[in-house]
């Protein structure tokens, strides 16, 4: 009896620290929070890489970065009885509210403060409008206020922030000017260059677009101001409003910084009685230079002028100022769609979907094109993606394939409208038998493919893929039917060439790693046959088939090791293997191609591989040496057949992705020894977190010549069985007693779980030392991108291919930036080094940082306390789960 006592006491403890483990306590701690994040050049994010202080100490950045200081001017206050707070920026004027938590969701970050007597929620939501163009396409994004008084007494209270016009380009010797209008509904303030040049970054961002910080005139007590930081800050700090007037001296963007400032008086108040919320925007019209088959350059328009004239338009502005509250609700349900889905796989898994989606769908531009006369024609949609985070490249296909999970999960349309520009510039290229790689690497200017044969298969197979991924998922079989030419070019150069072509991009030298890329295009022939049978091409379809099941059976009779225990990376090479990426094409197209023999063999490998993996995982095959990639990883985790082994590679990715001594944005590309950044902060690629949500997603009858309007999923196709949100209400209904000596048989099963797992790792530890080993390789250079100046890092690979850039310090480019003399100048700290090697700055700025030390003492240990963690709330879902089923003889 006593020692049942002790058991109950016990495990109600230990239940109620799990239950508040579970609660309001941060738990994600990436380098990187998306801001406002919406467009190529309207992408702004809190860096806690750049300046280990809290948003309320430290300036914004552009999404450039990488030790590479690129401030955003934005200032946040709340004043509460005469003191000001600061929520966000590195001004002087006010003390900084403490940070309590951060929340990350798809379309929202959220920041909880205490500035004194006040709780105070920031919330930056950049919409993610998949289903509704016009919306999305609008560039801008909100930042929202709430305060809630902590002592329930009334203050005075009054809120402000500002922009400077570092949003409006790169150059911050540039002059620009501005003006401030009021349209009866929305107050707003303009920025622009003067004399903007078009299509031309600097420092990734655009200098031809328009910058916009604006308030719904609903908002009660609403004053502005332009004029120079100090004035404006301290004119708030001192009397709570500002003056409505616009200083008139056109200058220079620094260093003297003039500021735009939005504020609002609320009275006396316990707390707001709605969020107080700024609309900053970066316009840009026309948004993309293509030149179309035939050689017509065309200015194309983004998307939202089907319905607004521009931006200026009032109904346009008004109609994204004053709707904050629709957004909000369509982004909390887009949120929890997405969450409650992604966290039927695990909470890792939920937390990368919620970084990825921001991230991926900024990368993009909606577009609209004009006939002769500049009239709209709304038909012509298309798409255009900046290969953010790698180079200026235009639709980088092998990226698109990365992210096309996201897009078939979120509105495959999306996907069509990215490949339709693709299609449309390679259909009368026929004496060019493989798909090129992008169209133009110049973004926003898309001069036209751009083809090399050693990528004909990686990306004829991306091709004829998502082709058939995208007609599948919207039942829109348009893009099949018109390019049936072009995709059977593509798949007849597959035919001869994907089994054992030479020169191929993801080979290098003598070691050819071919048998993944093989794969690739040999689903693609499979991919060909569908296609064709889609349309009706029987003989066509029989055809492919037949020459797609032959390829296969070749192919794994030469990626096949010789004691059939593993799949090669590289024919022949028996020490070789590689993670096998593209059989999730298999799935995603619902194929069944590959046998499931071959799948589970290849899963209980990489499950080998991975007892002596460190934490970030596997690298992306036996040739790469170190070098993981995050979106690939993610496509293997959704086709192994063992869920300890996604569970793991999850994890992995987790680990690097929340990881806040890793000098980037959720970096695609990054060392798995060290998870120093390889290349792709900012990457579209992230897309590809979303690669298990794609396979719930049902699909339809492909139809030809009519797009498909109700084509999209509810997310709910399938359901992995554990305890959700849901059942834990159940749970509370049954008798304590039960749920007592159920938490103590699972804790002590998790217990004896996690013992025994221990063991087995130390034994297969000792057991496989010798067996896989990594050997490093240089590669080739290949290929010189034409990045822009602010991205200074060595790129070894992009994607899985062997590209390698010029290193070349940009130290002038930053330094300059870093120097100039603010008002208020940034923090020094990590601004020091020179090193044109990413790695080594990395670890030589974080050294330098008091945090570090103990930040690498601990990161480990905590990432294993917190497994295991997770490993028993896991285990007790499943025996709550198993409860709540009704008993047998109730059944029925
Ligand atoms: C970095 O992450 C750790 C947890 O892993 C956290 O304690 C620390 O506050 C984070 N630092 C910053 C600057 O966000
Ligand atoms: C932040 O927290 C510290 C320690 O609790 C407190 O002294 C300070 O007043 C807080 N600052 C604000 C702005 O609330
Ligand atoms: C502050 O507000 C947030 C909601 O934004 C809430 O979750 C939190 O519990 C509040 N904190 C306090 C101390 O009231
Ligand atoms: C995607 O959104 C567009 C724009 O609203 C819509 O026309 C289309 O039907 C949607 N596609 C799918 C597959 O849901
Ligand atoms: C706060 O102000 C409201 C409205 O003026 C008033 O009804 C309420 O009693 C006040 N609360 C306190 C705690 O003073
Ligand atoms: C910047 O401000 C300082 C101090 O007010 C002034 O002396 C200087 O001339 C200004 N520089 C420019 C370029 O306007
Ligand atoms: C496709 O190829 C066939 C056979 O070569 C030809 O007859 C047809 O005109 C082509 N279609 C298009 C749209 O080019
Ligand atoms: C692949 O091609 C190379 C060079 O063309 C040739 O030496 C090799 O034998 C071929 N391998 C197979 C399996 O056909
Ligand atoms: C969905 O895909 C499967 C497998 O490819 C196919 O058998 C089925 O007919 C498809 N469903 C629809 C509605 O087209």
């Amino acid at each position: 009896m006593p020692l049942s006592t002790l058991w109950r006491l016990l495990s109600v403890s230990l239940l109620s620290s799990l239950v508040f483990a579970q609660g309001p306590v941060r738990t994600l701690f990436p380098t990187a929070f998306p801001l406002a994040v919406k467009t190529p050049y309207l992408n702004t994010w809190y860096e806690s890489f750049v300046s280990s202080d809290p948003l309320t100490k430290c300036w914004p950045q552009f999404w450039t970065f990488r030790g590479v200081p690129s401030i955003m001017g934005w200032s946040g206050k709340i004043r509460v009885n005469g003191v000001t707070y600061k929520w966000m920026g590195q001004d002087d004027a006010g003390t900084s509210a403490n940070v309590t938590n951060i929340q990350v969701t798809p379309t929202r970050t959220i920041f909880v403060m205490q500035a004194g007597p006040m709780n105070v929620t920031v919330t930056f939501l950049s919409p993610v409008e998949a289903d509704d163009w016009i919306k999305h396409s609008i560039p801008f994004s909100y930042v929202s206020v709430e305060a809630q008084s902590l002592d329930g007494n009334n203050y005075s209270v009054q809120v402000y922030s500002d922009i400077s016009s570092e949003w409006a380009s790169g150059d911050r010797s540039s002059a620009v000017q501005w003006s401030n209008t009021n349209t009866g509904s929305s107050i707003y303030h303009q920025i622009q260059l003067q004399g903007h040049p078009q299509n031309v970054e600097n420092g990734n961002q655009a200098q031809d677009g328009t910058v916009y910080y604006a308030m719904s005139t609903s908002q009660s007590g609403l004053s502005w101001q332009i004029n120079l930081d100090e004035t404006v800050r301290d004119g708030f700090q001192k009397n709570g409003k500002l003056t409505n007037t616009a200083s008139t001296a056109f200058a220079s963007i620094s260093p003297n910084f003039t500021v735009f400032g939005l504020a609002a008086d609320l009275g006396t108040i316990q707390s707001t009685a709605s969020p107080v919320t700024w609309s900053v925007g970066y316009v840009r019209d026309p948004s993309i230079t293509y030149t179309a088959p035939g050689g017509a350059v065309q200015l194309r328009r983004p998307y939202y002028v089907t319905e607004y004239k521009s931006v200026e338009d009032a109904a346009s502005i008004d109609a994204f100022t004053g709707d904050y509250a629709g957004a909000h609700s369509r982004a909390v349900a887009l949120d929890q769609k997405i969450m409650t889905a992604a966290a039927k796989v695990s909470s890792q898994y939920s937390d990368l979907v919620s970084l990825a989606t921001r991230q991926t769908m900024s990368a993009l531009d909606f577009t609209v094109g004009t006939d002769s006369n500049g009239n709209i024609v709304p038909s012509d949609v298309k798409i255009f993606m900046r290969n953010m985070g790698t180079d200026r490249r235009v639709n980088p296909v092998e990226h698109i394939y990365a992210a096309f999970p996201m897009f078939l999960y979120l509105n495959a349309s999306i996907g069509g409208a990215l490949l339709q520009p693709l299609l449309e510039v390679q259909a009368s290229l026929t004496g060019q038998s493989f798909a090129a790689m992008d169209i133009g690497n110049t973004y926003p200017v898309a001069p036209g493919s751009e083809a090399m044969p050693q990528q004909g298969v990686e990306q004829s197979g991306n091709m004829l893929i998502m082709a058939l991924a995208h007609a599948r998922i919207s039942g829109d079989g348009t893009l099949l039917s018109q390019y049936y030419n072009t995709t059977k070019r593509w798949a007849d150069y597959l035919v001869s060439t994907a089994l054992n072509s030479t020169n191929q991009a993801d080979q290098d030298g003598e070691t050819a790693d071919l048998a993944n890329t093989a794969l690739k295009g040999i689903i693609g022939v499979k991919a060909m046959a569908e296609i064709a049978h889609a349309l009706g091409h029987d003989s066509d379809a029989a055809r492919y088939g037949s020459q797609a099941s032959l390829l296969l059976s070749s192919w794994l009779s030469l990626a096949t090791s010789s004691g059939g225990s593993h799949l090669l990376g590289s024919y022949g090479n028996q020490e070789s293997w590689s993670l096998m990426y593209n059989i999730f094409a298999d799935k995603v197209l619902g194929l069944s191609f590959v046998p499931q023999s071959v799948i589970d063999m290849h899963t209980q490998y990489l499950s080998s591989l991975l007892v002596t993996a460190p934490e970030f995982g596997l690298p992306i095959d036996s040739e790469s040496g170190t070098v993981g990639n995050a979106a690939w990883t993610m496509f293997a985790s959704a086709f192994v057949s063992d869920e300890n082994v996604r569970d793991n590679m999850i994890q992995n990715i987790h680990n690097h992705v929340n990881s806040n001594t890793s000098a980037a944005i959720f970096p695609e590309s990054y060392s798995t020894k060290d998870n120093s950044v390889k290349s792709g902060g900012a990457s579209p690629a992230l897309g590809g977190m979303f690669a298990h949500l794609a396979l719930t997603v049902p699909n339809q009858t492909i139809s030809i010549g009519s797009a498909n309007g109700n084509g999209n999923s509810n997310g709910n196709g399938n359901s992995v069985a554990n305890g959700g949100p849901g059942s834990s209400t159940n749970v509370g209904a049954i008798v304590g007693g039960v749920i007592v000596g159920l938490a103590v048989v699972g804790i002590i099963m998790a217990m004896f779980v996690i013992v025994r797992r221990k063991r087995r790792m130390r034994k297969s530890v000792r057991v496989t030392e010798h067996a896989p080993h990594y050997p490093t390789r240089t590669l080739n250079r290949q290929h010189l991108s034409s990045e822009s100046d602010y991205v200074p890092i060595a790129m070894d690979r992009i994607a899985g291919f062997a590209w390698i850039r010029a290193a070349d310090p940009p130290a002038k480019a930053w330094r300059s930036e870093a120097m100039l003399n603010r008002t208020h100048p940034p923090a020094p700290s990590q601004f020091i080094t020179t090193s044109s090697n990413i790695d080594s700055q990395t670890g030589s700025a974080w050294s330098r940082d008091p945090l570090s030390s103990r930040n690498s003492i601990s990161t480990t240990e905590v990432m294993g306390l917190r497994t295991e963690v997770e490993n028993l709330r896991r285990v007790m879902r499943e025996i709550r789960a198993e409860q709540l089923k009704p008993p047998p003889k109730y059944a029925g």
